[in-house]
Formats: C-alpha cells, structure tokens, sequence
C-alpha cells in the first residue's frame, strides 16, 4: 500500500464553481467567490474583516505592516514555528525574540513569555499548533499588562476554539493557512483577519499595493491613487472558488479527521505508553481541529529511523519544524542554541502521521499495524 502523508481536499463542487470562475470573465481577487469567503470567515471566526492573501505567510506580513513594526522592536514567538512567523516582521526589521514551549502541546509558554518581555517588545504571536489553543488567557493578560499587540499564527486552527471562542477572535489581528497541507484548502492560500474595525480601512490598502483602491470601487472617489506602504496581497477568484467548496463541506471534513485522530489517539494509547512515547495533549479549553497527529520519540536516534520503518512500507510520515532559535538565520539574529529545550526536543522527536479527510479504514489499518510492528531496541 502507497500512504502519502496527505491528500489535498478537493471537493465534489469545485469543478463547477472554477467554470463559474472561468466563465465569469473576473479572474484576479475580491471578486464574488473573494467575497463570499470572506464573509463565510467573518461569520464564524466574528472578526471585523476578513482579507483572502496568497499565503499565510503574506497575512503575517501585512499584520508586521499593521503593527508598524521599527527597526529593533522585539517580536515574542514560540521557537517552535514555522520560518514564516518570524520572517514576516524580521522583514520590516523586528528582532524575533524566541519564547520556549509547553511541553504538552507545543504552544507558547506563558511562563517563558513573561521572562523574555522588555520594554523593547511590541508584539506577541501565539501559534496554535496543531490547531490546539494557545493558553490565551494569560498570553492576553500578559499583552494588556505591557500594551503589548497580538496576533495569532492560526495557520493550523480555522475552526478550533479556546473557551467555546474561536480562533482567530482573541488577538488583534490572525492568520489563516489554505496550503494544500491544510484541513480547508486551495493550493496556496491564506486568509487575514482584522479584529481592530481602526486597522480595517489600512488594511484594505495595504492588501491593494497601497492604493485607496477600494475607495474608487465603491465610488467614493474618481481615480485611485497611492496613499501607503502596501504589496500585492490578494488571492485570485479561481483559488476562492476552491477555497469556498471546502468551507462549504467544513462539517463532513472536520468529522472525518477528528474520526482518524480519535482512532490514532485511543489504539495507539498503550503502545505509545509501553514505548515512552510522548502524545499530543488537548488542554480542556480547547476545541481542536485534528490538524496533526504526532508523536514525540522517546529519544533523538528514534525519529528517522521511525520515519524509515514507515517509508520501507510505503506510508509517508514526517518530522516538523527545526527550532528556530538554533537554525543560521536564528543564530544570525541572536538565537542561542539550547535555550529552547522544548522546542529543540520537539524537533527532534517528532514524527507526524499521515492524516487527511479521505483517508479510509482500510489505509489506517494498515498504518497502525506498521507503527506497532515498529520495535525500539
Ligand atoms: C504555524 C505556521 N505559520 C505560517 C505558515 C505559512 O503558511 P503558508 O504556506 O500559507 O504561507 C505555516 C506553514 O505551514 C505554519 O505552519
């Protein structure tokens, strides 16, 4: 058997609606599928604005824009991220500072957090990894306490909650991943949100090459002009067209992966704790988007061999990311290897299985066989 590690979700619909597309005449972004997207993200996450980007990637950095970051201030992140979290504002000349992990989840630890705060700091970005959430109660009290901005790295977590709320609803601004490795998705994609309604007009002309582009749209002036710092951040209609189908089957996605997860989690309970196998933990305030399933090795050797046992099988598992704190350009701006225990162990533990909605029974047997037949010497 041939397992990919994942399977973009195209669904049923999105042939259709991308000829609707293509026979509309209106291919570049904000157009009705841009539209209705959008919407369907303000109803559910209740942001003020939701703005489709190219990327998550390109959401973060127009939050870095918004947050008119200057050269020097310091930008608090987990060590255990995505490159993208921190480039995005070391772009507009931030300083990233590289905040250790919890254990049990991943995420930002409050207690590292509250050490590395100077006066200094200007931004706060929680990743909810794996789509479980970030302890958000003490990382906003500890942003209110030092005026600090926040914005949440959501690429894992649209449709995850903290305390019943979304995510995406409790920092400043959030960001969204539609990458094909995602649970909704459209090649490449992403998504800003806007929580502050006086960040919303700036926003719009930051996604529009820093033209008041939008004004002349709705006739509120005769020509569009520059006005602001600003790139080309919008998504084209084709992409929203696809990205829109998935939203559209978000309840049968979402109850397929929690079904794998759910399987992976309770066959795999003994054997993980016969073998010091650490699992992922879903704190009690978080509603999770079964975006990951991973498993931390009990000891560095295991991870590559685990992930060679599964290959010589035929089924794709993979590690994550490397600590940002010990890689060149981490190092290059002031990370310090070993400062981040719990991130360094995560990245050289971690072994992710393969997940995605159309996985069936069949191909899950067949994973959970090969993973137990695995024997740790
Ligand atoms: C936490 C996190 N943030 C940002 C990104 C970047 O997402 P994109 O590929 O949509 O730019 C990723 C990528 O997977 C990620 O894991």
């Amino acid at each position: 058997m041939n397992i990919p590690f994942n399977k973009p979700y195209v669904s049923n619909s999105a042939a259709s609606l991308a000829r609707q597309v293509l026979d509309s005449g209106h291919l570049s972004g904000n157009g009705v599928y841009s539209q209705k997207c959008c919407q369907w993200l303000e109803r559910e996450s209740g942001c003020q604005r939701a703005f489709l980007t190219p990327s998550c990637t390109a959401a973060l950095e127009m939050s870095a824009l918004l947050c008119e970051i200057t050269p020097g201030q310091e930008v608090l992140l987990p060590a255990f991220t995505f490159v993208s979290t921190a480039n995005a504002f070391v772009m507009m000349g931030a300083r990233p500072i590289f905040v250790d992990v919890c254990p049990d989840t991943l995420n930002l630890s409050p207690e590292s957090l509250a050490k590395k705060i100077t006066p200094q700091s200007r931004v706060i970005v929680p990743v909810h990894y794996a789509g479980v959430a970030c302890e958000m109660t003490a990382i906003t009290a500890l942003a209110e306490e030092h005026h600090l901005t926040v914005v949440e790295d959501n690429a894992h977590g649209l449709a995850g909650t903290f305390d019943k709320k979304p995510l995406g609803s409790l920092g400043d601004l959030a960001t969204l991943s539609f990458h094909e490795t995602k649970n909704f998705c459209c090649g490449e994609g992403g998504a800003l949100l806007v929580n502050r309604e006086d960040w919303v007009e700036r926003a719009q002309i930051l996604q529009d090459k820093g033209t008041n582009r939008s004004k002349f749209m709705l006739g509120q002036v005769d020509k569009y002009t520059w006005v602001d710092k600003g790139s080309s951040y919008l998504l084209g209609e084709l992409p929203a067209s696809l990205l829109l189908s998935c939203l559209h089957e978000r309840q049968s996605i979402q109850k397929r992966r929690h079904e794998i997860w759910q399987r992976y989690s309770l066959e795999l309970t003994s054997w993980c704790s016969q073998n010091g196998i650490l699992r992922q933990d879903i704190p009690a305030y978080a509603g999770h988007t079964a975006h990951l399933f991973y498993l931390q090795m009990p000891e560095q050797r295991y991870q590559l061999k685990f992930i060679q046992h599964l290959r010589e099988r035929g089924i794709t598992a993979t590690f994550h990311y490397q600590a940002l704190n010990e890689c060149p350009m981490g190092i290059q701006l002031g990370g310090i290897a070993g400062s981040c225990p719990v991130a360094e162990r995560a990245a050289r533990t971690i072994v992710r299985l393969p997940l995605y909605a159309q996985m069936t029974d069949l191909e899950q047997d067949y994973i959970l066989d090969a993973i137990t037949g695995f024997h740790f010497d």
